[in-house]
């Protein structure tokens, strides 16, 4: 199976390295584009048998799978310049692009194309941890069979997990995953600033605050608890932690997260 994917930077090229350590492509079947050598260079040092392009995109015609890893708004005028490389009867369209509708895809794939078809198109949006193969990727679609879409999320389990959901819940699926990693990073930035005015040093206050936070979450993925019956077990009465909680409380915690979530969608 062939896959050209277009913009090889911070998402791309993480995608393209999780994806040679992986079952679904050989290395040589995956052929990076981009506009810049930097990023196609990188690549290549990683594994040298993917295969890269320098401003061209031939690999779109062959592949079976094209995945458009651009910035936003350049994902038009890079759909305007594939125009006549996609072959929508065998190939699946991705796009990772953040806040790019399927309508608005679709829109410009129209305009392009002059012709009513539309094709196999999945917007598939992971969080920065696929750099390190732990992203949960948010996955929609249109004109997909079951097969197309289970080979998508044998694409993305393979970086992580990945769930299908209708698009009107990605955008506030991303508010909560690509976005909400950057809000736990604050936590553990916030925790950090208080362990060293109570004596660690920063990278010993990061490290404790790293594990503590690893464990929470392994603990919630492997019991499916709700996070207040793990908060009950360490919150002893007339204890440290509940004194602790009613002042994250007082101080606007729940609050603050659900409004920055709110307002990130
Ligand atoms: N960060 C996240 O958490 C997150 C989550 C979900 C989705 N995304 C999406 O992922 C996409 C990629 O983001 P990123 O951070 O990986 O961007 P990036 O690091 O800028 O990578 C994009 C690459 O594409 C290249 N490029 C620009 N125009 C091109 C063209 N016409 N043809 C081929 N390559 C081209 C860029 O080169 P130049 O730098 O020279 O322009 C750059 O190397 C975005 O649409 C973003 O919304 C990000």
């Amino acid at each position: 199976m062939k896959l050209s994917i277009i913009g090889g930077g911070n998402m791309g090229g993480a995608i393209v390295r999780g994806l040679v350590q992986g079952t679904v492509f050989k290395p040589g079947d995956i052929t990076v584009i981009d506009v810049s050598e930097a990023p196609l260079k990188n690549v290549q040092d990683f594994n040298p048998a993917i295969r890269t392009a320098l401003n061209n995109y031939d690999s779109v015609e062959h592949a079976d799978i094209v995945i458009l890893a651009v910035k936003p708004w350049l994902v038009r005028d890079v759909i305007l310049d594939i125009k006549f490389k996609l072959n929508y009867s065998k190939q699946i369209l991705v796009s990772i692009a953040a806040g790019v509708t399927i309508a608005c895809i679709n829109e410009t794939l129209l305009k392009a194309k002059e012709e009513m078809t539309l094709p196999v198109l999945f917007r598939a949006i992971p969080n920065t941890a696929i750099s390190i193969k732990q992203s949960i990727t948010l996955i929609t679609s249109q004109n997909a069979t079951p097969e197309q879409t289970a080979l998508l999320l044998k694409i993305f389990n393979e970086l992580g997990s990945a769930i299908v959901l209708d698009e009107s819940k990605i955008e506030a699926g991303t508010a909560l995953t690509s976005c909400g990693i950057a809000y736990l990073f604050r936590y553990v930035r916030a925790a950090m600033l208080a362990g060293v005015e109570l004596g660690f040093y920063p990278k010993d206050a990061q490290n404790l605050v790293v594990k503590t936070m690893l464990g929470a979450a392994s603990l919630l993925d492997e019991n499916k608890a709700n996070p207040e019956v793990e908060i009950d077990k360490v919150t002893t009465p007339g204890g440290i932690t509940i004194k602790g909680l009613n002042e994250l409380e007082a101080n606007g915690f729940s609050d603050a997260i659900i409004k920055a979530i709110k307002a990130s969608r």
